[in-house]
């Protein structure tokens, strides 16, 4: 395991560990199944096994008087960070967390947003801060996400906790990533010893998850490629991929003749595509073609029901970890 976590009793990646005991023969689907097309990744059921998992934790901190709660910070009127943030704090309410959002004009003056976010740094009853992204201009990203208190950001966004996570000492798992690796080893495809290619290098999704899964550590020891707009070749990569992750951002991105024979494709693309038959006139899509992906893939992440519910259970673990930290103080 890596070093220990900086707060709380039990770091996300002890959790991983856990969940490589449960660890089905090599080979065998979850299903124990081997079928010509692979398995759907059930994202909402392992979600749901992180929740159980925190429930107990929060039972003792509700013992101790302490009720985790999430602060978030909405900027403009971005209908799908607005659709985020309103799934996050119903995610809260579902586990008996408080949470609350502010909400910010476009236009909000850079020094205002500071502003508030260090008023969120000192109130007592706030356990977690995010500033959901992207930002509109000119509001500066890396001034808000460093303006966040360390011990409060369940994002692991900020510059100090980045580093953590990149020397092996995470105080937070980066919420998308660390839901990433928790689906790979619950589902029985742990990334140790594998080749692993990452599609997309943001900061919030592709550079965190290869320092995640570089680490020395069980539920990690990946050999990691990240590729991304200035890759060439980009299909030589990721035909090499035991375990193909997708975080471009775009529709389409990944098609069968990208992915090897028997590899593990995890999807972490939210792409809103034009529907007329959708209900608003969209669908929710990923970045993969996934019925021609999922023939040749051995398991497969579906689009809405992958990673995104993992996300938000790892911020509500993130959240519990920074009150379990308080409320030991
Ligand atoms: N925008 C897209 N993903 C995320 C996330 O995980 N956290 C925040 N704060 N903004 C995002």
């Amino acid at each position: 395991m890596w070093g220990g976590p900086r707060v709380g009793r039990r770091s996300d990646l002890a959790a991983v560990g856990s969940a490589l005991k449960t660890l089905r023969p090599s080979g065998l689907s979850p299903s124990g199944r081997r079928g010509p097309i692979g398995d759907v990744i059930d994202g909402r059921r392992i979600a749901d096994e992180v929740r159980a998992d925190l429930r107990p934790r929060l039972d003792r901190l509700r013992e101790s008087g302490t009720v985790p709660g999430l602060a978030a910070i909405l900027v403009g009127d971005n209908p799908a960070s607005r659709l985020y943030v309103r799934m996050k704090g119903k995610a809260c309410e579902e586990m008996g967390m408080a949470h609350w959002t502010l909400e910010l004009p476009v236009d909000v003056a850079e020094p205002k947003l500071l502003g508030e976010i260090r008023r969120l740094n000192r109130d007592p009853k706030v356990h977690g801060i995010l500033v959901q992204q992207p930002l509109p201009s000119p509001i500066r990203t890396p001034e808000a996400v460093a303006a966040v208190d360390p011990m409060k950001d369940v994002d692991c966004f900020h510059p100090e906790n980045v580093g953590l996570v990149l020397i092996g000492t995470p105080r937070f798992a980066p919420a998308t990533p660390a839901g990433v690796v928790e689906l790979l080893v619950r589902s029985g495809n742990p990334p140790d010893g594998k080749d692993v290619v990452i599609v997309g290098r943001s900061n919030i999704v592709g550079k965190p998850l290869a320092a995640l899964l570089v680490q020395k550590a069980r539920g990690a020891n990946a050999t990691v490629t990240v590729t991304h707009s200035a890759t060439r070749a980009l299909a030589e990569h990721t035909r090499r991929a035991d375990i193909l992750i997708s975080a471009a951002g775009s529709p389409g991105s990944i098609t069968a003749d990208m992915v090897r024979d028997g590899a593990v494709v995890i999807d972490v693309g939210i792409n809103r595509v034009a529907d007329p038959n959708a209900k608003g006139g969209f669908r929710t899509v990923g970045d993969v073609d996934f019925d021609p992906v999922r023939r040749k893939a051995r398991a497969i992440t579906p689009v809405p029901g992958g990673v995104g519910p993992m996300t938000i259970a790892m911020l509500l673990s993130n959240t519990v970890r920074a009150a379990e930290s308080t409320a030991s103080h």
